[in-house]
């Protein structure tokens, strides 16, 4: 569970959003100069004008409003209120982000403000950027004019956004402003200076705030996961996550950006790796840069899969063939955000922020004008699952921001990557909020309770099968079941009984028995209580007759049968020879009858046989006698119990001895006089397209008879499903005769197309 005050909020930058990027006395940033560089962006696109953010501010905070988001993190232009960087402040500047945040504290919305994000005053780049010891300076000077003017009204503060990029993309790869290919001496540099940078921002905003602030960091980076939750593979993927790359971009770890600034030192592996390229760090550098902090900010998005490999060393476990990816080529990786939590927690002790985490989609407006984005709904929610398995673990998680609230100009690509929760028309600034963003309002007014744990995927099952003496092989012949001998009387289709339990034939949970998958992901069956899976579901192949007999009902069975459930049962069915008869109640009219009927073997007298034919459905309450003849093939629906009382076994023989009759027990249950079941509802649950065959106190069963397509709502606890004819789809998957599958809750609608029948049932709450 999520503390009541999580704080839910959405993550933007400046340059991605604000525009106005020559107006009222903004200074050129080192973003303005790049994108003005020939073939840096994605069709030459800058953030000139982007979501114009500075003139829509009002508009976007009654977007939020509505969305009921209760934290703002935006970041301010640093060229923008200190147009060189230093000396001058920019009134107009400072107005605009006065306005926006009384807005924001207008309509309930806490503002978490990021110093930098990037956008370096031009000015300070012509100095030398953050080469120039001076930065630490120049920072602590724009940290002083900030702590002035807003923390009388804001209160959290966030130095800087992810050096490992700004340093990483813009200085050693240069894809990102400046756009410079420096070597790993002068970006150690670089980095050094930025870090403390850092630690005098904290310094001068806390010396200069107007009340109690809470300062923290952003930083970022892939995280990692253990391929199994094998201690091996755990240690392994932790040392990885804290370990520095050995090849590609140095900036691209975790620990040279963490381990200062939380715990006052650079990682050994790292200063003796880099040990000939680094600058001087002095005692008091590392002082400077260990500031202490409120809370460690992180911006997670992906992760990679490490196993313990040789002298359980880390090891690189290969993506799947066809993995999940955004649109920009991300892989998605929800669990990095439970073992990159934990990991990052254990480590740093400190209260954590999710700063951003979210997608890029290919968006569009659909034909009935709204963005439907259900990729990235199903991004978020993974996600946001972790994040709360993480928080359950114990790591002290107390926000999460979305990245991010406006589609915007995503750096290098422009404006081809869209991440927002609001859909932006950038030639008309025309707003439209997607379905992420109200699927997001729902989680925040439910505080995370509306979140899906697991995808709605369908169960299927691996049936078992059963040898008895009256069995025969149609299970076989008209299924295609591989049965263990020509004796086989059952297939228990969906079970989870003591006596047997089905298979999780594929997907997330394959190979778990729905035993276990019932204990542990009660979520799937909604929460249904009881320590069984209600129900049972068999095919009957009857080569010869059955025994006689008669069930308990839930009373008697509790208290003779400790403590298991009655038994309720139906049969449909699936084939029987002309003429065929099955027996269903007796003709006693009293108990001293029926005693005495039994007593004097008057079977023929007692015992009461109705004709049936393919597709008839018969339903045994307990307490209603009866036996399956020769020749007969049914699906049985029932309570999960195995407990059955033989009344008469046509005096056969196994293995040369009778099989035990249960006549006490049996005269005990027998309903005195028979009473057949009469359906008595007349609207099908499913409406008129699917009858109703039975309705009774413990299950509903319907017969979907699929010619062409239907659509199907529910709202059950499950629903098991078995195709007895036939095939076809159900959303999408191919199902033949002889497939048995679960639909999980919050499986809320389905799609069936073909031609065949199914029988379907759920257990009656
Ligand atoms: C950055 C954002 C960027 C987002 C998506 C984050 O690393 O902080 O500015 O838009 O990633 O690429």
């Amino acid at each position: 569970m999520l503390k009541e005050d999580f704080v839910w909020g959405v993550a933007t930058s400046a340059y991605q959003i604000e525009g106005a990027a020559k107006e009222d006395g903004k200074g050129e940033s080192i973003w303005d100069v790049f994108c003005k560089e020939k073939g840096k962006i994605y069709e030459g696109q800058d953030g000139e004008v982007t979501c114009d953010h500075y003139h829509h501010y009002k508009e976007d905070v009654a977007i939020m409003k509505q969305l009921g988001i209760k934290a703002y993190r935006f970041s301010l232009s640093w060229s923008r209120i200190l147009p060189d960087g230093i000396g001058h402040v920019n009134q107009a500047g400072i107005d605009f982000y006065d306005h926006l945040i009384d807005e924001l504290l207008a309509n309930g919305i806490e503002p978490y403000l990021t110093m930098f994000h990037w956008d370096l005053p031009n000015e300070l780049h012509k100095k030398g950027g953050w080469l120039n010891p001076d930065c630490v300076k120049w920072f602590g000077e724009y940290a002083k004019v900030v702590a002035e003017h807003f923390s009388d009204r804001v209160k959290n503060f966030i130095t800087l956004n992810e050096p490992e990029c700004f340093i990483g993309i813009g200085y050693v790869e240069g894809s990102n402003a400046p756009g410079y290919k420096a070597g790993l001496k002068d970006t150690l540099l670089m980095a050094h200076n930025a870090l403390k940078a850092h630690g005098q921002a904290v310094i001068e905003l806390r010396k200069y705030a107007k009340q109690k602030i809470y300062v923290g960091y952003a930083p970022t980076c892939g995280m990692a996961s253990p391929e199994t939750n094998s201690k091996e593979d755990i240690e392994a993927a932790r040392r990885y996550l804290f370990s520095i790359p050995k090849e590609g971009m140095w900036t691209w770890n975790v620990s040279w950006f963490n381990d200062p600034v939380f715990l006052g030192t650079y990682p050994e592996e790292g200063l003796q790796q880099f040990h000939d390229y680094l600058p001087t760090i002095t005692k008091e550098d590392m002082e400077l840069i260990h500031q202490p902090l409120d809370f460690m900010g992180q911006n997670i998005y992906n992760g990679v899969t490490i196993r313990a490999g040789r002298n359980g060393e880390p090891e690189y476990v290969e993506r799947k063939r066809g993995y999940d990816r955004t649109q920009v080529g991300w892989p998605v990786t929800p669990e990095c955000m439970y073992w990159g939590t934990k990991f990052l927690y254990e480590r740093y002790k400190m209260p954590m922020f999710i700063t951003e985490n979210g997608i890029a989609v290919h968006d569009m407006i659909a034909m009935d004008g709204r963005v439907h984005d259900p990729d990235r709904i199903t991004f978020l929610n993974r996600y946001l699952v972790e994040v709360k398995r993480a928080v359950e673990s114990g790591v002290d998680i107390r926000g999460y921001f979305v990245w991010t609230l406006l589609d915007n100009f995503e750096w290098d690509k422009g404006y081809s990557a869209r991440f927002g929760l609001v859909y932006v028309d950038f030639e008309s600034q025309k707003r439209i909020v997607k379905d992420s963003g109200f699927w997001y309002q729902k989680v925040i007014e439910s505080n995370g309770g509306s979140l899906k744990k697991a995808r709605n995927e369908i169960l299927h099952l691996k049936p078992i099968f059963k040898e008895n003496i009256w069995g025969g092989k149609r299970l076989k012949d008209e299924f295609g079941y591989e049965i263990p001998s020509e004796t086989t009387g059952e297939c228990w289709a969906v079970c989870a009984h003591e006596h047997g339990s089905s298979l999780i034939r594929e997907g997330t949970y394959q190979g778990m028995t729905l035993s276990e998958l019932y204990t542990t992901h009660r979520e799937l069956f909604g929460n249904l209580k009881g320590e069984q899976f209600p129900l049972l579901v068999k095919i009957i192949d009857a080569n010869h007759n059955l025994s006689i007999q008669v069930h308990p009902d839930d009373e008697y069975a509790r208290i003779h049968e400790n403590g298991s459930l009655g038994k309720m049962e139906c049969w449909y069915i699936l084939d029987c020879p002309k003429d065929a008869t099955i027996i269903i109640g007796h003709h006693a009219k009293t108990r001293e009858e029926l005693k005495e009927m039994i007593e004097n073997k008057q079977w023929k007298e007692l015992i009461r046989e109705i004709p049936i034919h393919k597709g008839d459905m018969i339903q045994i309450n307990p307490g209603t006698v009866h036996a399956i003849k020769e020749g007969t093939l049914l699906l049985e629906t029932q309570e999960n119990s195995d407990i059955t009382y033989r009344l008469y076994d046509y005096d056969r023989l196994q293995n040369g001895k009778p099989r035990e009759l249960h006549l006490k027990q049996s005269m005990d249950v027998i309903q005195i006089p028979h009473r057949d079941y009469v359906n008595e509802k007349v609207e099908s649950y499913f409406g008129s397209n699917v009858e109703e065959l039975i309705d009774c106190k413990s299950y509903m069963v319907w017969r979907f008879l699929v010619k062409g397509e239907q659509e199907h709502k529910m709202n059950l606890p499950f629903m098991i499903m078995s195709v007895i004819e036939g095939n076809g789809f159900i959303n999408g998957q191919l199902i033949h005769k002889g497939d048995h599958f679960i639909l999980p809750h919050d499986y809320k609608s389905f799609h069936l197309s073909g031609a065949m029948t199914i029988i379907a049932s759920a257990v009656k709450q």
